[in-house]
C-alpha cells in the first residue's frame, strides 16, 4: 500500500475541464464506498460498490462494428477479466474505459461510461485527466528509453510533484510494482536493460506512480515466461487492494487465478458476465460454456 506523504500530497484533480465545481463530488467518490457522491455526479446511476459502469457502449471503426451495446459493471478493488476469441472486441472495450480510442482516427464510440458516477464521455471531461485516473499497461512493455528512475518519475514530474518528493515516490511505486529489490542499486541504468518481466513490472510501477484508481491491462503476460507470469499474477492480487483492475487475457487459468469477475465477449457482443466462478463453473449461455471448456477460440 502506498500511504506516504509523497503520494498523499499529489494533485488529485477531477476529470472535468471546469474542475472546481465538480471537485468535491469527485473526491468524495474516490474509494470503495463511492455511493455518497453519486447524486452530485449523475443522479440515475446506481454505483454502489462499482468503480466503473459501462452502459450501452457501441464502437465502430469506420463502417466496421466492433462492439454492440456493451453494458458492464466493474466493482471497486476487484479484478475483472475480459475473455473471448481474437477480434471479439476485448481491447476495443478496454480502450473505451480510459478514452484511448479517442487516439484512433476512425474509432466512433457511443454510450456512457461512468467512473465513480461521472460519465467520462461527457463533453466537458478532459481525456488526459481520465487517463491519469485510469492507467493502462499494454501487451508489450513499453518503457521509455530513459533510466529506471526517470521512467517512474515521469508522470509525477508532469503533475508537478516537487523534486524532493520524487525519490520516495519512485521507491514506493517500484515497491508496489514488485520491482524495488531487483533494481534499487541500478536506478540510473537504462530501463531497456531490464528483462521482459521486469520491464512489464516497471510499466506497472510507472502507471502506479500517478496514483490511479483503475489499471487496465491488455494481455500483460502474453510475452512473459511462466515465472514472470506468476510474479505478475501475484502482483495483481496485491494491487487490487488499492486499484480496480481490468485485464484482458487469453489464458483461462489466468482469469481463474486473478479475477473475481469475468466477462465473455464474442464477435462484438458481451455474451455473459458474472463471478469468475459462475462463468467457468455454471455459465448460463451455451456459447460461454463452449468457450470456457475450450470447444472453440
Ligand atoms: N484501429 C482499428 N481500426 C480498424 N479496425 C479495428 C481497429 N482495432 C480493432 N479493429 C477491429 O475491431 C474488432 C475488435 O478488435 P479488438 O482488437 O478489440 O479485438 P480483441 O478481442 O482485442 O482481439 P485479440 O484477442 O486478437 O487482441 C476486430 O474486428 C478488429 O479487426
Ligand atoms: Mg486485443
Amino acid at each position: 500500500m502506498v500511504t506516504s506523504n509523497a503520494l498523499a500530497s499529489m494533485a488529485t484533480d477531477g476529470i472535468r475541464t471546469g474542475r472546481s465545481a465538480h471537485r468535491s463530488a469527485l473526491e468524495a467518490g474516490r474509494g470503495p464506498s463511492a455511493g455518497a457522491s453519486l447524486a452530485a455526479a449523475d443522479a440515475d446511476v446506481d454505483m454502489a460498490g462499482d468503480r466503473i459502469v459501462a452502459r450501452d457502449v457501441h464502437v465502430r471503426y469506420g463502417d466496421k462494428v466492433a462492439l454492440r451495446g456493451t453494458s458492464l459493471r466493474m466493482r471497486a478493488n476487484t479484478c475483472t477479466a475480459l475473455i473471448g476469441p481474437s477480434g471479439c472486441g476485448k481491447s476495443t472495450f478496454l480502450r473505451c474505459l480510459n478514452r484511448m480510442n479517442d487516439t484512433i482516427d476512425d474509432a466512433h464510440v457511443t454510450g456512457e461510461i461512468f467512473l465513480d458516477g461521472e460519465n467520462i464521455y461527457a463533453s466537458d471531461v478532459d481525456p488526459v485527466a481520465v487517463r491519469r485516473r485510469v492507467g493502462m499497461v499494454f501487451q508489450r512493455s513499453n518503457p521509455f528509453p530513459k533510466s529506471i528512475f526517470e521512467n517512474v518519475a515521469y508522470g509525477p514530474r508532469r503533475l508537478g510533484t516537487p523534486k524532493r518528493e520524487l525519490g520516495e515516490l519512485v521507491e514506493q511505486s517500484l515497491r508496489s510494482g514488485g520491482l524495488w529489490e531487483e533494481v534499487k542499486d541500478r536506478l540510473d541504468e537504462s530501463a531497456l536493460g531490464l528483462s521482459g518481466g521486469q520491464q512489464q513490472r516497471l510499466c506497472i510501477a510507472r502507471a502506479l506512480a500517478v496514483d490511479p484508481d483503475v489499471l487496465l491491462m491488455d494481455e500483460p503476460a502474453s510475452a512473459l515466461d511462466p515465472i514472470a507470469t506468476a510474479k505478475l499474477e501475484e502482483l495483481i492480487g496485491e494491487l487490487r487492494a488499492r486499484v480496480t483492475i481490468i485485464i484482458v487475457t487469453h489464458n483461462m487459468q489466468q482469469a481463474v487465478r486473478v479475477a473475481q469477475h469475468t466477462a465473455f465477449f464474442y464477435m462484438g457482443d458481451l455474451v455473459e458476465a458474472g463471478t469468475t466462478d459462475a462463468i467457468f463453473n455454471s455459465p448460463k449461455e451455451p456459447k460461454t460454456a463452449d468457450y470456457v471448456s475450450g470447444r472453440f477460440g
